[in-house]
Order: C-alpha cells, then sequence, then structure tokens
C-alpha cells in the first residue's frame, strides 16, 4: 500500500461569513471535502480572498438539497457538461440563496463573486476561478478516493471507470503549484481501488 502523501494543515476561520459557511455546510455528508477544498486553496495561494475561500468551502453544497442533477457513474464521461453545468450553477443558486438570507454579514462579502467561482469550480477560469478547481481536485482526491472506492466495490462502476475519475481530477488541473502534489495523491488513491474480480468477490458476499 502507498502511504498518503503530505497535505497541508486546516486553516482556522478567521471571517464570520467563512465561521457561518461552516456551519450551514456542517451536516453536508461531503463537508470534509468541502472545508480540505478551502485549506487546499490557501496552501496553494496565501492570498486568496474571503470570497475564493467561501466559494471553495461551499461549491458542492446543491448536493445536499434533494432533486440536483444525476449522474450514472458506469457510463459517465467524467467531464459531462449536462452534469458539471447543472449541478454547478445549483450550488451557486444555493450558496447565493444562503448568502442573502445572512443580512448584514453578506454585504461583507462579494456575492456575485462568490456565484461566479463556484458556478466556474469544476472547469477553472480567471482570477482565482482554476485555483478553486485545483482545490477541488487535491480535496477530491484527499477525501473521497475512499468514496471512489465504494463505487467500484459496490459495482457502481468498474475500477477502469473509478480510475478514470481519479485521473481526470488530475488532468484538468491548471495551476502547476497543484500538479505535484496531485499526482503524488493520485497515486495513493489510484492503490486502493479493488480490481473488478475483488469487486465482484465482494458483492457476491453481500448477497
Ligand atoms: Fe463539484
Ligand atoms: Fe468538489
Amino acid at each position: 500500500m502507498t502511504a498518503r502523501p503530505w497535505t497541508p494543515p486546516a486553516v482556522a476561520l478567521d471571517t464570520e461569513v467563512e465561521a457561518l459557511a461552516a456551519e450551514w455546510v456542517a451536516p453536508y455528508n461531503q463537508r470534509e471535502h468541502l472545508m480540505r477544498a478551502r485549506d487546499w486553496l490557501v496552501h496553494l495561494n496565501p492570498e486568496a480572498t474571503v470570497e475564493m475561500r467561501v466559494a471553495a468551502m461551499t461549491h458542492d453544497i446543491e448536493r445536499m438539497f434533494p432533486g440536483g442533477p444525476a449522474l450514472r457513474h458506469a457510463t459517465a464521461q467524467w467531464d459531462d457538461p449536462f452534469y458539471l453545468f447543472p449541478h454547478s450553477l445549483r450550488s451557486a443558486e444555493a450558496v447565493g440563496v444562503w448568502l442573502g438570507s445572512l443580512g448584514p454579514v453578506s454585504a461583507s462579502v462579494g456575492v456575485g463573486e462568490i456565484r461566479r467561482l463556484i458556478a466556474l469550480h469544476e472547469v477553472g477560469g480567471l482570477n482565482g476561478a482554476d485555483d478553486i478547481q485545483a482545490a477541488d481536485s487535491l480535496s477530491y482526491l484527499e477525501t473521497l478516493a475512499g468514496l471512489t472506492r465504494e463505487w467500484v466495490l459496490t459495482g457502481m462502476c468498474s475500477r477502469a471507470k473509478g480510475a478514470e475519475k481519479l485521473v481526470y481530477s488530475v488532468d484538468r488541473i491548471r495551476v502547476p503549484a497543484a500538479r505535484r502534489p496531485a499526482e503524488e495523491l493520485l497515486e495513493w488513491a489510484l492503490d486502493q481501488l479493488p480490481t473488478d474480480a475483488e469487486a465482484a468477490a465482494a458483492q457476491e458476499e453481500t448477497r
């Protein structure tokens, strides 16, 4: 087994809006993925704005609310725009509504900018959006390698399809400083995927 590579320390929540965002995302089952995206963001760019930090820590939050776009893992193209775009825009919408409900606190941040960054989190873009995308990718590899393993183990997708998702998370990165930690995490994450035979045996056992 490959040992887990170095990952950055957690970054303290130093604004009111970030403390409130952490509370808001707490019930989400992938909360750790969101919080680690923020830690990776600050590692990659210590000057990251509060808008960038809030975007990182809420970028997937639409999944906490039922009714979002669905993905078929077995056959998905991991860059499928008909999944990624509704997913990103729905998260941006949810965060816009939540910020709007905060009253005066929301006046301390650029709500439009947070929505823009979230809407671009899967594909990257200008003025910090590439940093968010890289941080999301790194956090995916760190916190959701186990979930990808579960997809294969439970037969939601093949090992090759799971591996493709992990490789895509690295290949899409556009920030040079993120490449090396991503490649190290990729090796570790790929190592955790069961073979198709192991997955079939595990499914047989649970039958
Ligand atoms: Fe996402
Ligand atoms: Fe994400």
